[in-house]
Parts: structure tokens; sequence; C-alpha cells
């Protein structure tokens, strides 16, 4: 440790784990390199004073031998220095290389000047929180440009490239906000691109998590329906405008009956909509095929009540619960 003197405000507080397997072998290289430096400038002037011919010498300068122990020394001496250099800096750089397993993934896509983190969850931020102590596994790719992505504070600095994936982590050791910064390896360079980390007490972590992965938290029902509409894929087969696709449109479904393909007649109630969602082959609609993706163990009952919801606001029959309106 001879490195954690005074050098240490050259770089940026420490921010993550691995900023120690960084810096410390940065300023052990660097002591040691600045003290070599000085002791050969030192015997170089100690020498040539030394070594000056003086007024009265003999013509001749003295035969000196070989000393074949101080080669020796300087030879291992040499070595020794290069096998320090490459084992202070060994273990900080197969730690960055790879993560621990269980870390939190995050993918990274940089797009068009701005960044996408996007967590297990598929929640798609462009900034990147984190929770402190939490190791932090970022597999990146860029949709356009090679660029570079540091994070000074973290020690992290990776390369992203198109058509690749790279891979970085880190975990950050106390609550902060961390700027990423990036060079672009091109002729375009995106100087505004550039984001942060927000390094958050666990707690803090997890309410946040909480609150952008919970999609009721302030929308309606009908607003989460036609959230799930868009996103669980319903939208590929079902129209909302009454335009028949691989399904039925989902205008006017609710309320409304159905003939199916064994010649019984449904009415589009609650419990026949949570059936269609979850288990479609129950009873297939007439003229089309039992094709649907069943939704069981995918959409809960509060899901599939705010589906329902939202059929109501695009059926003519919505507020009459099935009844034709008078
Ligand atoms: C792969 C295409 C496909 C996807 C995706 C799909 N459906 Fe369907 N859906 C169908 C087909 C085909 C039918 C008609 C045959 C049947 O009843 O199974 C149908 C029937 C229905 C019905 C009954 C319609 C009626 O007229 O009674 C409802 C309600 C429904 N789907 C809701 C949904 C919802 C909500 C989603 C998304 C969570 C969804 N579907 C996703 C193809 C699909």
């Amino acid at each position: 440790m001879i490195g954690s003197a005074n050098l240490s405000a050259w770089f940026p507080e420490w921010g993550s784990t691995h900023a120690p397997d960084v810096d410390v072998p940065f300023f052990d290289i660097y002591v040691v390199t600045v003290t070599i430096l000085i002791l050969t400038v030192g015997l170089a002037v100690v020498f040539t004073r030394t070594f000056t011919r003086k007024e009265g010498d003999p013509e001749q300068m003295p035969a000196v031998g070989t000393n074949k122990i101080l080669l020796g020394l300087g030879v291992v001496g040499a070595i020794a220095l290069a096998g320090f250099a490459f084992q202070t800096g060994l273990s900080g750089f197969v730690g960055q290389r790879v993560a621990p397993y269980g870390a939190f993934e995050v993918s990274v896509t940089a797009r068009e000047g701005v960044w996408d983190f996007t967590y297990p969850d598929g929640h798609v931020a462009d900034t990147l929180r984190v929770a402190v102590g939490q190791p932090v596994h970022l597999t990146m790719t860029s949709q356009d440009i090679s660029q570079n992505m540091s994070i000074p504070d973290l020690r992290v600095n990776q390369t992203i490239m198109p058509g690749h994936t790279t891979e970085a982590w880190f975990e950050t050791i106390r609550p902060g906000t961390f700027p990423i910064r990036t060079g672009a390896f091109s002729a375009a360079t995106y100087d505004s691109m550039t984001s942060v980390v927000v390094s958050l007490p666990a707690e803090e972590f997890a309410a946040w998590q909480a609150a952008v992965g919970d999609i009721f938290a302030g929308r309606t029902m009908a607003e989460v329906g036609e959230l799930l509409y868009n996103q669980q894929g319903c939208k590929a087969c079902h129209s909302l405008d009454g335009s028949n696709l691989v399904g039925p449109s989902l205008k006017n479904v609710y309320g409304f009956e159905f003939l199916t393909t064994t010649g019984e007649t449904v009415l589009a109630d609650d419990a026949y909509i949570k059936e269609s969602i979850l288990t479609p082959n129950a009873s297939v609609i007439a003229e089309y095929q039992p094709v649907m993706t069943p939704y069981a163990g995918i959409l809960g009952d509060q899901e599939i009540q705010a589906i329902t919801e939202f059929l109501k606001t695009i059926s003519d029959r919505g507020h009459t619960g099935g009844q034709e309106d008078k």
C-alpha cells in the first residue's frame, strides 16, 4: 500500500469495489518508478562527479572491470520489478473481467446519442440506477457507432460496438451520482451523449424498482388494460377499430354474444373474457382458428380485470354489463 498517500487526490473518490484494484497498483507502480528515476539520476550525478578526470590525474583512465555480482543483481532486480508490476495489477484486471454470479443484469444499448438501460423487469431508462453493494453486470451494444463508455468514479471503462456485445460490471460502495462519459471512435461525436449512474441505498432502490415495476401505480384500471393490450402482444392479432385480423377486433366484444365453433352462443362477460385470455381454446369463436396464445401463468387476475375494464371502454355495451342498451 505504498500508494495510498496524498496521491489519491489525483483521482475521483472511490465509488466502486474496482477503485482500489485500479488505484493501488497505479500508485504502487508510480512510486516505484519515481524512486528508480531518482536513484538513476542521482547515481549519474554522483558518478559524473566521482569519475571526472581531475587536475594531476594520470592521462590514462583506470581500467574498470565488470562487477558480475552487481550486473546480476541489476538483471534480477529488473525482472522482479516487471513481476511486481504484473502481479500487482493482475487480480484487479481479472476481477474486472468476470462479473460475480448472480449480479443484477442490465442491458445497455447506445442508440442515436442516447443510452437505453434495460432492467430485468423490462423497464427501460436513460439513467442507470443501481443499489449500493449490489454487483451490476452490463451487457452492452451499440446500434450505430463504436464508442467508449467510461464511468471514472467507478473505474469502469469499456468499448461499445455495433454488432457485438461487450461486458462490464461494478459494485458501488457509496450512494451518489456518477457521470458516464463517452468518447466516440468515429467522425460523429455525441457530445450530448452523457448520462449518470445513480447509486441508491438498497431500500431506496427497491422502492424505486417497485414504483416503476408496478404498472398499476398512477393508472386507472382501463389505462393499465390498454397498456397490457400494447405490451402483451394482443395488438398483433386484435384491432381496436372493428377490423378483424388473425383474431376478432376487440371493439364491441364486451357485453356482446358470439357463436363458437361448436355452435353454442357465448356472452362476452367478465368470466368469458377471463376464460378467453387464460385458456382461449376452451371455446373458439366461429370462423377463427384456435391460434391465440394462452395467457395462463402470464397474466394475473388483476391484470385480466384491467383488460376487461379496457374492453368495456371500447364496447357500446361496456356500461350495461352485457345487457342490450335500452
Ligand atoms: C396469436 C394471435 C393472438 C394473440 C396474441 C391474442 N389473441 Fe385473442 N384471439 C385470437 C383468436 C384467433 C381469437 C378467436 C378464436 C378464439 O376464440 O380462440 C381470439 C379471441 C379472443 C377473445 C374472445 C373474442 C370474442 O370475440 O369473444 C378475447 C377477449 C381475446 N382474444 C383477448 C385477447 C387479449 C386480451 C390478448 C392479449 C393479452 C389476446 N387476445 C392475444 C388471437 C390472438
